[in-house]
């Protein structure tokens, strides 16, 4: 020890030293010193030769820089896109507010009717009465979707089927384009009458949105008719009708599913046209003649003053 330490200081001491051949060296000089360079086998790699100097942290502030670069671009490009489509949809509806759908059918020119009730109220009991004294066409969504179901090769049969049982509302556009088509298809066959053609629309609009599109589309009514019944009559008459009936929903399950239906969804409907004063409503719980007397003469003013006749 006491000899590495003195080699040490006559090397350190002595110039030229290092430029002695290592051979000539004594090897613990070069362990000893603390500036010892580092060992060829070192497994460390083997630092770049264009390190900086400095320690100013250049790749993560450009690592920052970029991704703030990118987000801002981002954003600048989802707010225009964003504008565009604001700018889109204002444009659409502008449009919409000036091109108004046309009614496919005028109602100068033709009567609609809807008649509404809770299930059983007796709504086609009544309108057969109405057929035959007024010379309406009798249209009942409920027996278009029925006929829908039954015919081979409907793609809606099934869909129709379950949306029955379950006392729910078919989507709009089956019902609507049912109707539409039914209408047109008595229209043609129409022959030349004194009075313009009228059309009971039965169990129709049963939703609000219903409502809308065909008063819209299709054609607007005159007034409503609206059989106003207590459940616990409506429901002896379904059970009574399910005897002969043959139909899916005259049962007691469906009978309280289409009562919910016709509180939660259908009701609304009256209660929008009643805002409008637009709705004949009548006692339907009484006998079927009782009711159809105040029916009879209610609707035959109701005909004149709309009619214009
Ligand atoms: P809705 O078409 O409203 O479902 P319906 O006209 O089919 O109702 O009548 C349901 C059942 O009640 C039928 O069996 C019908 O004969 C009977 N019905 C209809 N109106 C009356 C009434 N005012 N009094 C007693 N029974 C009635
Ligand atoms: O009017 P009706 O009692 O014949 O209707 C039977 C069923 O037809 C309803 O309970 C409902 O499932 C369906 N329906 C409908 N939309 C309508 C009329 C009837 O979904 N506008
Ligand atoms: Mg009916």
């Amino acid at each position: 020890m006491q000899l590495a330490r003195q080699l040490l200081k006559a090397r350190i001491s002595a110039p030229g030293a290092a430029l002695k051949p290592s051979c000539l060296r004594p090897t613990t000089i070069r362990t000893a010193t603390p500036t010892a360079s580092p060992r060829l086998y070192s497994t460390k790699p083997k630092e770049p030769l264009h390190k900086s100097k400095s320690n100013f942290p250049v790749v993560p502030l450009v690592a920052i820089f970029l991704a703030g670069s990118g987000a801002f671009a981002y954003m600048v490009n989802q707010r225009k896109e964003l504008e565009q489509k604001v700018k889109a949809a204002k444009e659409a509806e502008s449009i919409k507010q000036v091109v108004k759908p046309t009614p496919f059918f005028n109602p100068k020119e033709v009567t609609v009717l809807y008649v509404l009730g809770g299930p059983g109220a007796g709504k086609g009991t009544q309108c057969a009465n109405l057929v035959r004294d007024f010379g309406f066409v009798h249209l009942s969504a409920g027996d278009l979707l029925r006929a829908e179901q039954e015919r081979p090769g409907s793609q809606f049969g099934e869909l129709i089927k379950t949306y029955i049982r379950e006392g729910k509302i078919v989507p709009m556009e089956v019902t609507v384009a049912l109707l539409q088509n039914a209408m047109k298809a008595s229209l043609e066959a129409r022959k030349p009458a004194d009075h313009p053609p009228r059309f009971l629309i039965d169990g129709f609009p049963r939703q609000v949105d219903q409502a809308i599109k065909f008063e819209e589309e299709v054609c607007p009514c005159k007034f409503v008719v609206f059989f106003d019944c207590p459940e616990d009559v409506m429901e002896a008459r379904l059970l009574n009708r399910g005897k002969t009936s043959g139909r899916s929903d005259d049962n007691i399950e469906s009978i309280k599913k289409r009562f919910k239906t016709f509180v939660n969804t259908s009701m609304p409907v009256i209660d929008m046209f009643a805002k409008d004063g637009k709705v004949l409503s009548v006692n339907a719980a009484a006998p079927v003649e009782t009711v159809y007397s105040t029916v009879k003469s209610e609707v035959a003013r109701l005909l004149k003053e709309k009619e214009g006749k």
